[in-house]
């Protein structure tokens, strides 16, 4: 009964996160209706029951409870593949909004992508759109004629990775970003780094460019806060987008660790601010961070620099080592936190129903300029 009347109320939903149709917003299923403990128990059923056509990616900042119905878990860069490979008919994508379109992009026509809960965003990417970037865009060319080459961060709406795919430019993850930005300078003599200035600056900087060559660009402000006698010095612009989630740690965290617990390694994402990684011992992306620690020795101390869920979950798996978090505050990713068991309980329900809901679609034009991005980037990476 229950079934019947969920799949109703969800029937042929399908909505477009960017094209402001949040109203449209779907219910989940309520507790009055259904206990924490009865949602697992119906997860784990249809789960099993739907597995010939259902995969689930499940992205490392996922919680436990949805992680346990993860098939394939992985980094951005991990799962555009697995999305790439998948032969199932939907393809149920535990992460955040721009991954799913990531998805979307690189599935076959017949697959459906599913992002459980759409508004599970991500605050970064939504720091640049498509009007700031072409504005932008146009400022510089008409300030330089020097070749820049446009390189979109992956956390970026599809519309920014056709911008790219469109200007000869490329897609990074925090997994390539060295092998891309060497790609990028092979073929231009500048870059227009968006949306996050960290992850263009940490990573520059340790290609070698010293951070005078570097200036950024904030859409907020005339002309990005910039004169075309900075742009003709600059080697790199950057764009004032960074996240919410890794801008959480900081030098002084570092600081108290050295202090207080002297034996431990600092280990940060490249979304954390500059200070941050330039003091800790080791940065990398997510599988960086995953790999180095399970290779550590027992009896290794971390202080780890990204998402919480990911931390305590490396805190769990490896027992025999000290594992915590860089800061007290126990940075949380809210919008990968909107992925629940019930939301992922409703989508499955109504796929069963064959009515799927929180269904992905990136626009056909925008799709086919973003996978120039996107395939240029698999085969640099
Ligand atoms: P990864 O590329 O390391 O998966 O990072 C994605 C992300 O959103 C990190 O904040
Ligand atoms: Fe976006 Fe930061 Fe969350 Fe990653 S951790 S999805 S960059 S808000």
């Amino acid at each position: 009964m229950a079934l019947k009347s969920s799949a109703n109320n969800l029937k042929g939903a399908v909505l477009n996160f960017n094209d402001d149709a949040k109203d449209d917003y779907l219910p989940s299923i309520s507790e009055a209706e259904l206990s924490d403990e009865k949602v697992l128990q119906e997860l784990d059923q249809l789960h099993g029951e739907l597995r010939d056509q259902v995969i689930v990616l499940g992205h490392h900042y996922q919680q436990d409870d949805i992680i346990r119905y993860a098939d394939v878990t992985g980094d951005s860069l991990a799962l555009a593949r697995e999305a790439l490979n998948s032969t199932r008919r939907y393809i149920m994508f535990c992460g955040v909004h721009f991954m799913a379109e990531t998805a979307d992009i690189l599935k076959r026509p017949d697959q459906t992508v599913i992002l459980p809960d759409l508004h599970a965003g991500c605050s970064m990417a939504d720091m640049a759109n498509r009007q700031h970037i072409d504005q932008a865009w146009a400022t510089l060319q008409e300030w330089t004629k020097a070749r820049i080459i446009p390189v979109t961060y992956i956390n970026s709406d599809a519309k920014l990775k056709a911008f790219v795919g469109d200007h000869d430019g490329v897609i990074c993850t925090s997994s390539n970003a060295e092998k891309i930005i060497q790609w990028a300078f092979e073929h231009g003599e500048k870059l227009l780094f968006f949306p996050d200035q960290h992850l263009g600056r940490n990573t520059c900087y340790k290609m070698g460019i010293p951070l005078d060559q570097m200036v950024t660009y904030n859409p907020t402000i005339w002309n990005g806060g910039l004169t075309p006698e900075q742009v003709a010095k600059a080697k790199v612009i950057l764009w004032y987008g960074y996240c919410s989630v890794h801008q959480g740690f900081t030098l002084e965290q570092i600081k108290r660790v050295r202090a207080e617990r002297p034996e431990t390694t600092v280990i940060v994402h490249p979304e954390c601010c500059f200070d941050v990684t330039q003091n800790a011992d080791v940065a990398g992306s997510t599988n960086f961070i995953i790999n180095y620690i399970r290779q550590a020795p027992a009896g290794a101390s971390f202080a780890v620099g990204t998402e919480i869920n990911l931390v305590n979950r490396l805190a769990r798996e490896c027992p025999d080592k000290t594992i915590f978090s860089l800061s007290p505050y126990q940075c949380l990713c809210t919008t990968m936190y909107r992925i629940r068991p019930r939301w992922l309980l409703a989508s499955y329900r109504a796929i069963k129903a064959g009515s799927p809901i929180n269904v992905i679609r990136v626009d056909e034009k925008i799709k086919r300029s973003a996978l120039v991005a996107l395939e240029r980037m698999l085969a640099i990476s």
